[in-house]
C-alpha cells in the first residue's frame, strides 16, 4: 500500500504515523515545503480530553506531549484596569514547534520519509498513490484546486489577529482589553506554554487595524504597538515575532471530505478540510483527531477504501461542527467587544467565559464556585437596587440564583425571570378561548412563572392565522379572556401579557397540527378568505395566496383594529400587552425587506419600513394604560441574506423604546421560507444581547432554552431581562416550581392546595442529588 501525505503539519504528521504503525509495510511519505524547525506562531493548546484520545492512538508521542506541556487552572481577564481571575478551568499548552518536533521524532523513528522544503508537485505527482492525504493546511490547494469536489464554503471573518510570543511567565491564561485612545479595542490572548516562554494573540477590528497605519507585515511595528499598547500586561518583556502577519481568520466548511480525482482516493484532514477560530482553540485537536478518525476507519473497512473514507467523514461531522458552531460562538463575542464595553467588570468577566455557551452558569460553579457566588451577589444587588430594595450585606436572597428576581415593569411586578412564551394552541371557535384555554393558561400560571403570554390573538377574523385562533374583536371574546385572566390573578402570582398580532400574508392556513403554513383544504368545506401584506409577494409561490398590497385605508383600518384589541384587553385585565411584528406575519412584513418591496413611503429604506409599524404600536401605546408595560416581538434577523439583521433590531429597539416599548421579546426568522436560521442551545439570545446593550433596553430572550442553568446563564452574563420558554412549558407547566425544589429555593409561591407536593419532590431531588455524589465519590 502506498499513501502519499501532502503536508507535514499535526494532521498530516500524525496521519502518517498511525497508518505506519496500523500498515508498518506500507510505503508512507510526507511532503512538506517547509524546514523541519520553520514553524508560524507560538504556543497551542490542548484539553484533558484530546490527551485521552492521543493516548489511545499513539502512547508514546503522547508521553513525550504531555512531558512537555505546561498546565494552567487560571483564567485572568484584565478590563478596565480590574484583573479578575477565575480558577478550575484546566488546560495545557503546549509550543507548536515542540509539537511538531515531537512528530518529527516520531514519523522518523517509525521509519517515515519527511521530504522537507518540497513543494508539492500537484495531484498528477502521486499517481499510483493507493490514498493520498491532502493535509496541507487552511489554504490547501489540494481543496482549492477541486472546489467542485470538495464545494467549500468560506465565512470571511473581518476582526484581524496577529500571532506573537514574549519571554514571559503569565499565571494562567491571560486575556487583557484595552482601549487604544487612536480608535478601537484591541484584544490580547495570551498564554504560557513553557517557563518564560507566552504565546500571545492580539486581535482587533479591520476598522481600527486600518486606523492603526500598521502594515499587514510589518513586523517590527506591530511588536512596537502592542509593547507600547498592552505596556501594563507584558511588564517590560519584548514582544516576539515569527511570520507575524495580520490575517483575517476564514472559517471553512466543506461539502464532502473525500473525493476521487483522476482515480486517485484523497482524503482532507485538519484545517485543509475545517476551522474552528483561534479563540476556543481547537484546530489542532481537530487536526489530530481527524487523523485518529481516519486511520480507526481504515481499521475498520482495510479491503474497501471508499468505504473507509466515507466512514471516516461519517464519524467526524457531528463533532468537527459541534466545535465550529462553539468556535462561531465565541469569535462573535470578540468581534463585538465593544457591545460590552459598558459592563461592571464582574459581569465583563462572566460574559467572556460563558460566551461560546459551553461554560454555563452551573458548569462555572464546579470550575470556581467563589467566582459565580460573588457574581450571583452582584447581579442580585443590582437588581434590587434598580428596584429601590436595600439589601442587607447578609440577605440571603442575596444567593438566589438569578431567574427568581423580581422586575419591575412600569407598574407591574414580575415575581421571577421565567415566562411562558406565546404558544397558539388553535382551538378557538370564532376566535373565543374556551376551557382548554383556562385550564391551559391557569396550570401555567400555577406553574411558577413570573409572566405567562397567551398565544397571538388576532384583531379581526381576517387578521387570524388559522380558524383555531383566538382573537379580541368582540366583548364576547374579551369576556372569555377576563374569566382566565381573574383565574390566574385570584390563584397565581404571574402576571398575564396579551399578545396582539395580524397575520398577513401568512393567513388562511391549517391549524398547527395539519399542514402548518398551508392554505385551508377547501375540498373538505373551509372557506380561505383574503389577504393583505405590503407586497403582493406570497409565502411560498403556487402554494399560499397572492395576497393584496396593503393602501393607505387599509392601514387606517388595521391600525384601528389594533386600537380596539387593545382597549379589550385592557377590559380583560390583562398586565401587560405585546405587539407581534415577528415571524413573518403582518408588521414583520412591513419591517423586512424580504417581503416589503413598496416604493412608497412605507417601502425602502429601513425608517420607511417602520413608519406602519410605528404608527400602530403609538396608537396602541395611547390607548394602553401608561402604568402597563408594552413589549415588541420581532424577528430580530430574517437569516437571509439581504433580509433584517441584528443591526437593523437595534434601530427598531431603539425606536420603539422612545415610544414608550418596555421590553423587546427577541425571535428570529420565519419570514420567507427560504431562511436558513443556524439553531443552538440559546441560539436566538446574541440577538437579545445585543439590542440589550446597544439599545439600551430591556430583553426577552428565547429559543431553545430548556434548563434553570441555561436561564441563570443568560440573566447573569447580561443577555436578557427575562427569558421566555416555550415547548419546555408544554412538557412542564411546573418548569419554574421544579427549579426553585431543584435549588432549594423556597420563594417561589406553590400553590396552597399543592404545598405537600412541594416539600415531597423537594426531598425527592435532594436524595437524587445526594444519591449521584455518593455514586461520585465511590
Ligand atoms: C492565532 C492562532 C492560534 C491558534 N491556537 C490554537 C490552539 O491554541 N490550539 C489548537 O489546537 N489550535 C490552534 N490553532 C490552530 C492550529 O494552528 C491549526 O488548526 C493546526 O495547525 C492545523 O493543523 P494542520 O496539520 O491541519 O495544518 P497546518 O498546521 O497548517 O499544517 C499544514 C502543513 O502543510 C504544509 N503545506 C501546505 N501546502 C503545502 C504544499 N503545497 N506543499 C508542501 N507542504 C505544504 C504547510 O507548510 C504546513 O506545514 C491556532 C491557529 C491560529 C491561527
Ligand atoms: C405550539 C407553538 C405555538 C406557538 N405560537 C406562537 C404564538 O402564538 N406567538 C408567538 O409569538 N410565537 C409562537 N410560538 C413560538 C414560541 O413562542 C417560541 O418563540 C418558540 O417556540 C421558540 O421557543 P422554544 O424553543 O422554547 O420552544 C409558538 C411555538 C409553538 C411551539
Amino acid at each position: 500500500m502506498r499513501i502519499d501525505v501532502i503536508g507535514g503539519g499535526p494532521a498530516g504528521l500524525y496521519a502518517a504515523i498511525l497508518l505506519k504503525k496500523r500498515f508498518p509495510d506500507a510505503a508512507i511519505d510526507v511532503v512538506e515545503r517547509n524546514r523541519p524547525h520553520d514553524t508560524f506562531g507560538f504556543g497551542i493548546v490542548l484539553s484533558d480530553e484530546t490527551l485521552g484520545n492521543l493516548e489511545r492512538a499513539d502512547a508514546p508521542s503522547r508521553r513525550e506531549i504531555e512531558a512537555n506541556f505546561a498546565y494552567w487552572g487560571d483564567i485572568h481577564v484584565q478590563y478596565k484596569g480590574h484583573v479578575l481571575k477565575s480558577s478550575g478551568h484546566g488546560f495545557s499548552g503546549i509550543g507548536r514547534l515542540k509539537l511538531l518536533q515531537i512528530l518529527q521524532a516520531r514519523a522518523a523513528e517509525l521509519g517515515i520519509p519527511v521530504r522537507y522544503q518540497t513543494e508539492d508537485a500537484g495531484l498528477s505527482a502521486h499517481r499510483g498513490a493507493d490514498l493520498v492525504i491532502a493535509s496541507d493546511g487552511i489554504n490547501s490547494a489540494v481543496r482549492e484546486g477541486h472546489r467542485a469536489l470538495f464545494r467549500p464554503g468560506v465565512d470571511p471573518r473581518t476582526n484581524r489577529f496577529v500571532w506573537l510570543g514574549a519571554n514571559m511567565n503569565l499565571p494562567g491564561f491571560y486575556y487583557s482589553f484595552r482601549e487604544d485612545p487612536r480608535g478601537g479595542i484591541w484584544n490580547m490572548h495570551a498564554y504560557q506554554y513553557r517557563p518564560g516562554e507566552s504565546t500571545i494573540v492580539i486581535e482587533t477590528t479591520n476598522e481600527a487595524f486600518l486606523a492603526s497605519g500598521l502594515g499587514v507585515e510589518d513586523e517590527a511595528a506591530t511588536a512596537a504597538w502592542v509593547e507600547q499598547l498592552f505596556a501594563d500586561d507584558l511588564k517590560g518583556a519584548r514582544v516576539l515575532t515569527n511570520r507575524s502577519f495580520w490575517r483575517q481568520f476564514p472559517t471553512i466548511t466543506c461539502e464532502t471530505w473525500h473525493a476521487t480525482i483522476e482515480g486517485l482516493p484523497v482524503v482532507l484532514l485538519g484545517d485543509a478540510a475545517h476551522t474552528a477560530h483561534f479563540t476556543i482553540g481547537s484546530g489542532t485537536k481537530l487536526a489530530m483527531e481527524d487523523a485518529i478518525a481516519l486511520d480507526d476507519a481504515i481499521a475498520e473497512r482495510p479491503d474497501d477504501l471508499a468505504a473507509a473514507l466515507a466512514l471516516y467523514e461519517q464519524s467526524r461531522r457531528n463533532e468537527v461542527g459541534r466545535i465550529q458552531h462553539s468556535a462561531n460562538v465565541s469569535l462573535v463575542w470578540f468581534e463585538n467587544v465593544r457591545r460590552f464595553w459598558g459592563m461592571d467588570p464582574v459581569q465583563f468577566n462572566v460574559s467572556l467565559l460563558t460566551r461560546s455557551k459551553q461554560i454555563t452558569y452551573d458548569n462555572l460553579k464546579l470550575r470556581d464556585a467563589g467566582l459565580v457566588r460573588e457574581a450571583t451577589r452582584w447581579w442580585n444587588r443590582q437588581q434590587a437596587d434598580a428596584l429601590g430594595i436595600a439589601a442587607a450585606a447578609d440577605a440571603p436572597w442575596l444567593d438566589a440564583p438569578p431567574m427568581f428576581a423580581p422586575l419591575r415593569l412600569r407598574d407591574m411586578p414580575v415575581q421571577n425571570r421565567v415566562v411562558v412564551s406565546p404558544m397558539a394552541q388553535y382551538c378557538a371557535v370564532d376566535g373565543v378561548p374556551n376551557d382548554w384555554h383556562l385550564v391551559h393558561y391557569g396550570t401555567r400560571a400555577l406553574g411558577g412563572a413570573g409572566l405567562v403570554f397567551v398565544e397571538m390573538t388576532c384583531v379581526s377574523p381576517q387578521a387570524r392565522i388559522t380558524p383555531g385562533c383566538t382573537g379580541l374583536w368582540n366583548d364576547e371574546q374579551a369576556a372569555a379572556f377576563a374569566r382566565i385572566v381573574d383565574f390566574a390573578h385570584a390563584r397565581s402570582g404571574a402576571r398575564l401579557c396579551m399578545q396582539l398580532g395580524h397575520a398577513g400574508r401568512k393567513g388562511s392556513t391549517q391549524v398547527g397540527w395539519g399542514q402548518m403554513d398551508w392554505p385551508l383544504d377547501e375540498s373538505h368545506g373551509a372557506r380561505n378568505w383574503p389577504l393583505v401584506s405590503p407586497s403582493p409577494i406570497p409565502y411560498r409561490d403556487g402554494v399560499n395566496q397572492m395576497p393584496r398590497e396593503m393602501t393607505r385605508a387599509d392601514m387606517d383600518a388595521v391600525t384601528a383594529q389594533f386600537v380596539h384589541s387593545a382597549r379589550l384587553a385592557d377590559r380583560a385585565g390583562f398586565d401587560m400587552l405585546e405587539l407581534h411584528m415577528a415571524h413573518g406575519y403582518l408588521l414583520a412584513s412591513f419591517l423586512s425587506p424580504v417581503t416589503n418591496r413598496r416604493t412608497d413611503a412605507y417601502g425602502g429604506s429601513l425608517a420607511n419600513r417602520m413608519r406602519w409599524p410605528m404608527e400602530v404600536f403609538e396608537a396602541v401605546r395611547a390607548v394602553w394604560p401608561s402604568r402597563r408595560p408594552m413589549s415588541v416581538r420581532i424577528s430580530a434577523t430574517d437569516w437571509i441574506p439581504g433580509g433584517l439583521t441584528g443591526a437593523d433590531s437595534v434601530e427598531i429597539a431603539r425606536a420603539l423604546k422612545a415610544a414608550g416599548c418596555d421590553l423587546m421579546d427577541v425571535s428570529s426568522g420565519q419570514t420567507d421560507p427560504v431562511s436558513k436560521p443556524v439553531y443552538g442551545r440559546m441560539y436566538q439570545a446574541v440577538f437579545a444581547e445585543q439590542i440589550r446593550l446597544e439599545a439600551g433596553m430591556a430583553t426577552m430572550a428565547v429559543g431553545a432554552v430548556t434548563t434553570a442553568d441555561q436561564v441563570n446563564t443568560l440573566l447573569i452574563s447580561g443577555r436578557a431581562d427575562l427569558v421566555a420558554l416555550a415547548r419546555p412549558h408544554l412538557a412542564d407547566p411546573y418548569f419554574t416550581l421544579r427549579a426553585a425544589a431543584d435549588a432549594d429555593y423556597r420563594g417561589v409561591g406553590w400553590p396552597v392546595q399543592y404545598h405537600t407536593g412541594a416539600s415531597q419532590l423537594h426531598t425527592t431531588m435532594q436524595r437524587a442529588k445526594e444519591d449521584a455524589a455518593r455514586r461520585t465519590v465511590r
